[in-house]
């Protein structure tokens, strides 16, 4: 395990980067077809990039992280929709293991089984989960102010006090899960996900190949329901992005400068 190096910050939609790399004075290098932004913040070196959206984008920037900019650890922060009952649009999950959903390879493996690697569920990093957790809730006053962008409050339901940390199992697939019959068959499949995202579970699994650390946040932007795509877009910009970067800074500030 590398104990220097940059600490990389991934996340899928530009809303969130555009926001990170503002306040962090990022400066850009082009490799392949990702910007990375590279910058010192809170006493750290960080890179942060752009994955695009879905599962090989998100591996292939996160491989490239590792070996062209030899990344200490890897932070994904973005945003998920809600499967587990109790957990609804403006809560946070952070991601304590992680599974593709949409992998099968049976009957030659069980269901959902990544074939060499003989399992399904890649960890996140106790040390980094941990400090991941108290950011998110250190910052959690962030996030109800972020919630009172006038129309969203309302729209969404939501109240701000009423906002809580989730940690456990996440899922990802190369679907954007936007109806009741998709939520309610991945709820029955894994009874136990929070929520539902395109990009964790290839992130932790070339981090797992690596061995660089690796943690999740997402916020929760809907239910992964028929009114999934609803206010989306106006969700990352007011919700999503500030309270992110709030949540990376905060985590920043957690972090030791030196292992
Ligand atoms: N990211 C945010 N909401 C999502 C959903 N419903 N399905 C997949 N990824 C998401």
């Amino acid at each position: 395990m590398r104990n220097t190096g940059p600490i990389a910050i991934v996340s899928a939609m530009q809303e969130e980067v555009s926001k990170l790399v503002e306040l962090m004075n990022g400066e850009p290098t082009t490799v392949g077809s990702r910007v990375f932004w590279l910058a010192h913040w809170h006493g750290h070196p960080v890179i942060a990039v752009l994955s695009g959206i879905g599962k090989v984008a998100a591996a292939t920037t996160v491989a490239t992280l590792i070996e062209r900019f030899g990344v200490k650890e890897v932070i994904f922060s973005g945003v998920a929709g809600g499967l587990g009952d109790d957990v609804k649009v403006g809560d946070v999950v952070v991601a304590k293991e992680l599974v593709q959903h949409d992998f099968d390879a049976s009957p030659l493996f069980p269901r959902y089984e990544i074939p060499l690697y003989a399992r399904s569920h890649f960890p996140s990093s106790p040390l980094q989960h941990q400090c991941l957790v108290q950011a998110a809730q250190a910052s959690l006053p962030g996030l109800a102010r972020a919630m009172q962008g006038e129309h969203l409050l309302a729209g969404l339901g939501v109240n701000a006090q009423d906002i809580l940390v989730h940690e456990g199992l996440v899922v990802s697939g190369d679907q954007f899960i936007s109806n009741n019959a998709q939520r309610e068959d991945l709820r029955a499949r894994l009874p136990l996900a929070l929520a539902a995202e395109m990009e964790g579970a290839a992130v932790a699994q070339v981090c797992f190949d690596f061995k660089v650390p690796f943690a999740a946040v997402r916020v929760i932007s809907d239910r992964a329901d028929d009114s999934a795509s609803l206010n989306f877009t106006q969700f990352i910009e007011e919700v999503a992005a500030p309270y992110g970067a709030h949540v990376i800074q905060t985590y920043l500030e957690m972090r030791p400068t030196h292992d």
